[in-house]
């Protein structure tokens, strides 16, 4: 084998976010909008990355220095990883890698976590290394928290597992759900958001209002908790109103902006069940749970207040191989 070319769905949080940083459940689905990453070894001690969606371009340094010196914020999520797989499996060679993405790294659809762990899936295939899908989380989650310091890992999960995931803080349980899809709308608010900023937003209120904020987050696991059930009964009346509460609490945390409250409204209105933000909050993507005959309305209403409509479907499959050359 001369490459291997392996992909992984986006995500999407459904609910929960945050609240899944700190020991409690959160839902999420993903998306049929994929990263792809091609692999193939290098005569050449060297390190060689192509990523034009996040401006690498012709990226080398020789092998040794793989992880060290300052790396570029598109080169970290990939360099890191292969840095821990070499690490783990104690190899050495050259490696090219090139990848492409078919959603902007701006929608907070997960492209760090999908890279990394088809960074990780690619070089185990290279080098004959059986990983169990946990085995994969575990050292995916483990290059995100060397690199970002903090999170749950529900991205990871995400991209290795596909579908639509009960998932609880740091893969403590991953529990593939059994639907068919969702009658989800997704609207970009136009704004990148900084995950790490607003955990660390959050971080700072807990330490005025302590028992408040950990209040919330166990209101949190309740909902989602229910969400879990009404997901599996399609009952989307309840899951919407569900989602309403859920946003309620993360506006109450403050990582709600303006404008994504003006699209939630503007979709609730339209006759959606019901819209929350998803994901860190402070911009990206908010979604809506909408009655077929609502729809096209809600898309209207997402649109009319600025909003940008994302045609995504929901529940698909987690990494795969592409292909070999
Ligand atoms: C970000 O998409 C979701 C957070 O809960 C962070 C995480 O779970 O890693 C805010």
């Amino acid at each position: 084998m001369h490459s291997i070319t392996v992909s992984a769905p986006g995500k999407l949080m459904l609910l929960g976010e945050h609240a899944v940083v700190y020991d409690r459940p959160c839902l999420v689905t993903t998306v049929n909008q994929r990263l792809a990453l091609e692999a193939r070894l290098l005569d050449d001690c060297l390190f060689q990355l192509e990523a034009p969606d996040v401006k690498i371009s012709n990226y080398k340094k020789s092998f040794e220095d793989i992880g060290k010196a300052k790396i570029p914020k598109g080169a970290k999520f990939v360099e890191i990883a292969v840095f821990n797989f070499m690490k783990k499996y104690k190899f050495s060679s050259g490696i090219h890698i090139n990848t492409i993405t078919e959603f902007s790294p701006l929608y907070g659809f997960g492209s760090s976590s999908a890279v990394t762990v088809c960074t990780i899936k690619a070089l185990s295939e290279l080098f004959n290394i059986t990983l169990t899908d946990k085995e994969l989380f575990d050292l995916a989650y483990k290059t995100v928290l060397d690199i970002q310091g903090k999170g749950s890992g529900f991205d990871i999960a995400a991209a290795i597992y596909g579908g639509t995931l009960y998932f609880f803080t740091a893969g403590k349980k991953i529990e593939p759900l059994k639907i068919k899809s969702l009658p989800l709308i997704v609207g970009y608010s136009g704004v990148k958001a900084d995950t790490v900023t607003l955990i660390n937003q959050i971080k700072e209120k807990a330490k005025k209002y302590p028992d408040i904020i950990d209040r919330i987050y166990d209101h949190i696991a309740e909902l989602v908790e229910q969400a879990k059930q009404a997901l599996l009964a399609k009952d989307w009346v309840r899951f919407g109103e569900l989602m309403n509460m859920n946003q309620g609490y993360l506006n109450s945390l403050g990582v709600s902006t303006e404008k994504l409250e003006i699209m939630i409204y503007a979709t609730r209105s339209a006759g959606a069940y019901g819209a929350k933000l998803s994901g860190a909050g402070g911009g990206d993507c908010m979604i809506a749970i909408a009655p077929e005959n609502k729809k096209q309305a809600v898309r209207d209403a997402i649109t009319k207040k600025g909003g940008q409509i994302i045609d995504t479907t929901t529940n698909c499959k987690g990494v795969i191989i592409e292909k070999y050359d």
